[in-house]
């Protein structure tokens, strides 16, 4: 949630400023906004809209400056407009802070501030922190005294970049909850809220902890607690690609991260097959393999689609690894007084790795004694540097924010984990051998699916009207649905549930009437025959049917207005495949309908924010 940006150096930092924010854009995207120091004042832009709104109205008034910082926004407190974009000021125009986070006590804080007759020009509470730097600093004449003081006040969670027109030389940012990384280039600095914004500046990065902060000039960087104690951080290396920032010739994100999956498959396989020996091995997990043989539980805690990941993690251990699983949404386990502790193997799943209610849940899990794991695509992000071990998926920059190459990637690192666990127990070598050859297919298969891709846009022309869908799947694809309708309503607005399409019966069947297009999962597995039966409920009630079958089943095509077929593989691994129809189904449904998709309303990439 919100991007943000801040450059000490030798060059014109506008248009520097422009670009990281629109690689930062993802993040955010209901207005944008600038500020540089110039002589020894405080020059701002700031638009409601995206940051090609906000580049309209640096031409029609531009600003330069050798020290600046930008902001994308999205929106917590107080609407998308003009005056509430970041960056804020104080009430003399002294300081300028642009802010990613949420502060808690601001009211309270506010109310002082009142008292002593600042004027606040927003409903943001990021002004209420600019304002307090401002009446600190009248005491303290020092701007990173005012800034640290201000910090131990607040509550909450910011990742902060904040100039001093006063001290033009100085640019102070630090992070708590919120992430904050600085590049170090020659006789320049670039801090931003992720590395995608640095890399093609500089590849080398300080990332900041929490609690941390750091003072910025021309020639050297100072890194410190809020609580003026010193730290000394490690250097370290992007390794992100910067093509995988551009879209290379597709429309979107969103399509060309679709269509990367074969090759995003394999990168989440490469290295990590064991075939002489039917297992896994994962580097990663090598240190705590142990504890993992000894496991009692595991617990899987993450939001959205790397929720559904985690229900899907959940069928796969238990069939294949004989371990009891649970899946919990992070936002609800963190307050829920939750059961965890030694002899449990918690995993995050995220793609970011910055998603505040999962990092909390997290920290709650091994608060309480649990080993904690990660599964997560962004190399050094908060929640892998804070597991005790754990997955990259290597799925590369995902930038569209409907997840789709990194969910399927989440269960490539799933199915790993699964043969890796199976294999320690009960699974035999043979069996081991089997799934190991079935995951050496996917990247192949998923690229035959994307071959369908002009039937799937054509059926998406048939329905793109429609006000509801169902989506119906059951055993390792009840999780599919669900999936299937949490991308088409994030992209297209249209109203989707995501139901076992056993469970139907028990309520929502009463929706179903010949408008009601029913997207049903049905592979052939063990359970393909009760599947059928529920597809032959909806018939009988007018429901028409769009079906994600196997090669080979004909049947299907008696009962299916549409039949998008995938290849054949293991029931457990029919998910990393049955779900590339349904991204492309919602991708043309969403484009057809005139939606944004890889900016879709009232979203933002990471939420940062509980
Ligand atoms: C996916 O399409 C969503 N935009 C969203 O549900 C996302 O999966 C969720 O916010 C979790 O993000 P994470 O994987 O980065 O933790």
């Amino acid at each position: 949630m919100c991007g943000i940006v801040g450059y000490i150096g030798t060059k014109n930092c506008e248009p520097l400023i422009v670009n990281s924010l629109k690689r930062l854009e993802y993040r955010g995207y209901d207005s944008a906004g600038i500020a540089v120091v110039t002589h020894g004042a405080l020059q701002v832009r700031k638009k409601a809209g995206k940051v090609s709104e906000l580049e309209e109205a640096l031409d029609a008034s531009p600003v330069s400056g050798t020290i600046g910082i930008g902001h994308t926004r999205w929106a917590t407190h107080g609407a998308p407009t003009d005056l509430n974009a970041h960056p804020h000021c104080d009430q003399d125009n002294i300081f300028a802070l642009i802010h990613n986070g949420i502060i808690e006590n601001y009211a309270v804080i506010k109310q002082k501030l009142l008292k002593r007759g600042v004027v606040f020009r927003s409903e943001t509470d990021t002004e209420v922190l600019v304002q307090l730097i401002a009446v600190l600093y009248k005491k303290t004449h020092d701007f990173e005294s005012a800034v640290r003081l201000a910090l131990n006040e607040i509550v909450g969670a910011y990742g902060i970049a904040v100039l001093c027109a006063r001290e033009p030389d100085k640019l102070i940012v630090a992070r708590n909850g919120s992430p904050l990384a600085v590049g170090i280039g020659e006789n320049e600095y670039i801090a931003a809220s992720d590395a995608s914004a640095i890399v093609s500046h500089t590849r080398q990065v300080v990332y900041l902890a929490d609690g941390e902060m750091a003072i910025l000039t021309r020639t050297g960087m100072t890194t410190k607690t809020i609580d003026d104690v010193a730290v000394t951080k490690d250097i370290e290396e992007i390794t992100l690609d910067v093509e995988q920032l551009q879209k290379d010739g597709f429309p979107h994100f969103m399509l060309k991260e679709i269509y990367a999956q074969p090759e995003t498959i394999r990168d989440a396989l490469r290295g990590r097959l064991l075939p002489e020996e039917g297992t896994a091995r994962l580097g990663g997990l090598a240190k705590v393999e142990g504890k993992l043989r000894t496991a009692k539980r595991i617990v899987f805690l993450s939001c959205g689609t790397s929720w559904h990941a985690g229900l899907v993690g959940e069928y796969m251990i238990e069939q294949c690894a004989r371990i009891p699983v649970e899946v919990e949404y992070a936002s609800e386990f963190r307050y829920r007084n939750p059961m965890v502790g030694e002899g449990d193997v918690v995993i995050a799943i995220s793609q970011s790795g910055e998603t505040a209610d999962t990092l909390a849940a997290l920290r709650e899990a091994k608060r309480q004694g649990a080993l904690a794991l990660g599964i997560v695509n962004v190399v050094g992000s908060t929640i892998a540097r804070e597991t005790d071990a754990g997955v990259y998926i290597h799925a590369g920059a995902e930038i569209g924010v409907a997840s789709t190459k990194a969910f399927t990637s989440e269960l490539v690192a799933l199915a790993l984990i699964t043969l890796m666990l199976a294999r320690m127990r009960t699974l035999s070598y043979v069996e081991g051998t089997r799934i190991v050859r079935a995951l050496e297919e996917l990247p192949v298969q998923a690229a035959k699916i994307l071959l369908a891709d002009s039937s799937i846009q054509a059926i998406a022309e048939k329905f793109k009207d429609a006000r509801n869908f169902l989506y119906l799947g059951r055993g390792f694809n009840f999780p599919i649905a669900l999936e299937g309708a949490l991308k088409l309503k994030e992209i297209s607005y249209i109203h989707a549930e995501g139901y076992p399409a056993a469970e139907m019966k028990h309520g929502p069947i009463a929706l179903i009437d010949e408008n009601m297009p029913v997207v049903v999962i049905v592979p052939h597995d063990e359970i393909h025959d009760k599947v059928i039966s529920n597809i032959e409920e909806v018939r009988a009630r007018g429901g028409r049917i769009i079906a994600i079958a196997t090669e080979g089943d004909k049947h299907i095509e008696q009962l299916a207005e549409h039949v998008v077929y995938i290849p054949q593989t293991l029931p457990m691994l029919t998910p990393i495949l049955s779900v590339i129809p349904l991204h492309l189904l919602a991708y043309h449904i969403a484009v057809m309908r005139g939606c944004n998709v890889d900016q879709p309303r009232n979203l933002a990439k990471s939420v940062t924010v509980e």
